[in-house]
């Protein structure tokens, strides 16, 4: 059984500070099944304990989901012996709990998952489960009608790789835009697919993971904790009418100067 302090449980489940727990169970605005505590280092068992505070049971969660909107010069690793990591965006609280769940380059932005949930983030990130990931990309050269298929027919790379089949459409009105739709996540696979077809990729940023976009209001930098009903969109097929909408909004409110 996994005891934790009551404190703990609280600040974490609460979005309370520590400091903010210990003055509500010093104020006696803390109950534990029933029954007031002044104990702040009370062991509890956070499956079977009702934990009440100011009258309002504390739900427990046990998983935590982080969609961040990661700026460029981050690398997406637990610990950089020379880089920021994406860890280094999040408050301490959170930022000792998870792990990114993939990869973008350093040079890249757009959405990370972090997460303390093993077993979601291989279900997003296994090829075999085919979760889309949709990327928006500025070229060097101009968008060539040619790619279209290159991409749909499973691209092999300089190494002898073979990609899965993808999909690249040129963005409306814009000859170095383009959106990405991959189903794997190899070592730099929108940079090398785009350099095999004989061009470059200036910029990349990632708007989408299954069903579940950046909120247009979620800037380049900031994070958000997502909710049951976001996680579940990760694993939902995608609504492209939708992304596609929201990426131009997005295109047009924060990229377009790129
Ligand atoms: N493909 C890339 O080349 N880079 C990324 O960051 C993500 C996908």
């Amino acid at each position: 059984m996994n005891y934790i302090r009551l404190d703990k449980f609280i600040a974490d489940n609460s979005g309370l500070s520590r400091s903010q727990v210990k003055d509500a169970v010093k104020n006696g605005l803390v109950k534990s099944n029933g029954i007031i505590t002044k104990q702040t280092d009370l062991k509890i068992n956070p499956d079977s304990d009702i934990i009440e505070l100011d009258g309002k049971n504390i739900t427990y969660r046990k998983n935590r989901y982080i969609l961040l909107n990661k700026p460029a010069g981050y690398v997406c690793s637990t610990s950089d012996p020379v880089s920021p990591t994406v860890l280094d965006l999040l408050p301490p609280e959170l930022s000792k709990k998870v792990f990114p769940a993939g990869r973008l380059d350093k040079d890249s932005e757009g959405m990370v998952l972090l997460t303390n949930d093993g077993e979601l983030a291989h279900r997003i990130l296994t090829p075999e489960k085919h979760v889309p990931k949709f990327y928006i990309v500025k070229l060097a050269e101009e968008f060539k009608i040619q790619y279209i298929d290159l991409f749909a027919n499973g691209m092999s790379l300089s190494n002898g790789e073979v990609c899965l089949p993808a999909r690249v459409f040129p963005l409306e009105n814009d000859d170095l835009w383009a959106i990405v739709e991959l189903r794997e996540g190899k070592f730099h696979q929108v940079k090398r697919m785009f350099a095999t077809a004989g061009n470059e990729v200036e910029y990349l940023f990632r708007f989408c993971i299954g069903n579940l976009q950046i909120p247009e209001k979620l800037a380049i930098g900031d994070f958000m904790e997502l909710m049951h009903k976001d996680v579940e969109r990760l694993l939902q097929p995608p609504d492209y009418d939708d992304i596609l909408r929201n990426l131009y909004v997005y295109f047009s409110s924060y990229l377009i100067n790129k």
